[in-house]
């Protein structure tokens, strides 16, 4: 096997190897075609090839998911779709810099600026400012042609559902890197000491360079992905699990997904989804779980394979 592989692609080897399905490994990994005796099959990306073409669509677009999520009462966050003026003024319309600002306005606390259909968290901007919102905006059309703006909402809780076929296969928590003070070192310090120094630059010079008092906990990054050092908590069963649980099913039936990772966050005690994605990824889960999250990919494999073998 292949050092560096994504966790995806070894177990989709796995499941090949121990099923008797031919398996090509194409385009640096990212191309998967399957061959069992009756049946062909490609996954692509973290795409394992179980969703249809609008669920998948839907999914990609954080916009489009929240249009269709608040057409039919599924609590989310809302996301305000932005074209990319490159493609021509009649795409982007005449008056989308007012409407960034007005959204700017009505939201003190501040908005979050995004690509549409990013993933990981790259180029995600929380601004609460007209100078920030222009830099932000900038920067998503450099490289998107769509973008969003949510209002910044604080995140008590952001919790990841993986689920098939309406069935919760992991439910697990993002915890945000952190550190707690101890009254004689700074912020950097501390968080260089946990491997966690990824990011300070967002923080602010001040307040890096600060002492953190024996016993407060700070934050290091406000965005919840696991790529940029949020830590994968798997949840109990219980009453917490079962609303995430809940939402997500209920999500996931909107769109019409089959498997799918939906977030939700729970914003002032009230659960909503934040984003759903087609593609299953779960390599930072792997390294804590990886059996649960080989079973996770098998048990999608076995519905398209199960009936032709
Ligand atoms: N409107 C928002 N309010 C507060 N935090 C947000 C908001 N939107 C995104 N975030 C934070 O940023 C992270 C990345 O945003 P997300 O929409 O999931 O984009 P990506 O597809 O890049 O992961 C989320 O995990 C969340 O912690
Ligand atoms: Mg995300």
């Amino acid at each position: 096997m292949a050092s560096g592989e994504r966790i995806f692609v070894q177990a989709i080897r796995r499941y090949c190897a121990t099923h008797g399905i031919a398996l090509d490994v194409r385009a640096g990994g990212w191309l998967l075609a399957m061959r069992s005796r009756a049946k062909r099959h490609f996954a692509f990306g973290y795409d394992i090839g179980l969703n249809s073409a609008i669920a998948h669509r839907l999914a990609n677009d954080k916009s489009a998911t929240a249009e269709v999520l608040a057409l039919e009462g599924v609590p989310c966050v809302p996301h305000h779709l932005f074209l990319n003026p490159s493609m021509g003024a009649h795409v982007a319309g005449p008056d989308w810099q007012q409407a960034m600002l007005a959204l700017l306005r009505q939201n003190p606390q501040g908005v979050v600026v995004k690509p549409n259909e990013g993933t990981s968290g790259r180029a995600v901007f929380k601004v609460t400012d007209r100078d920030a919102l222009d830099r932000a905006v900038t920067e998503v059309f450099a490289s998107s042609l769509g973008l969003v703006i949510a209002p910044y909402v604080e995140i008590e809780d952001e919790v990841r559902v993986i689920l098939l076929a309406g069935q919760p296969m992991l439910v697990y928590r993002k915890e945000r890197p952190q550190v707690v003070g101890d009254g004689v070192h700074t912020l950097r310090e501390l968080a260089t000491a946990a491997g966690h120094d990824r990011g300070l630059s967002e923080l602010g010079t001040r307040e890096v360079n600060a002492i953190v008092p024996k016993g407060e906990q700070r934050i290091l990054n406000w965005r919840h992905n696991l790529d940029a050092g949020a830590r994968p908590v798997l949840m109990e069963d219980g009453e917490v699990r079962a609303a995430c649980a809940k939402l997500a099913v209920e999500a996931a039936d909107t769109i019409g997904i089959t498997f799918a990772s939906i977030d939700v966050v729970r914003v002032d005690g009230a659960w909503r989804v934040l984003e759903i994605n087609s593609g299953v990824m779960m390599e930072a889960l792997a390294k804590l779980h990886p059996e649960l999250v080989q079973a996770t990919y098998d048990a999608a494999l076995d519905r398209v394979f199960g009936a032709y073998r």
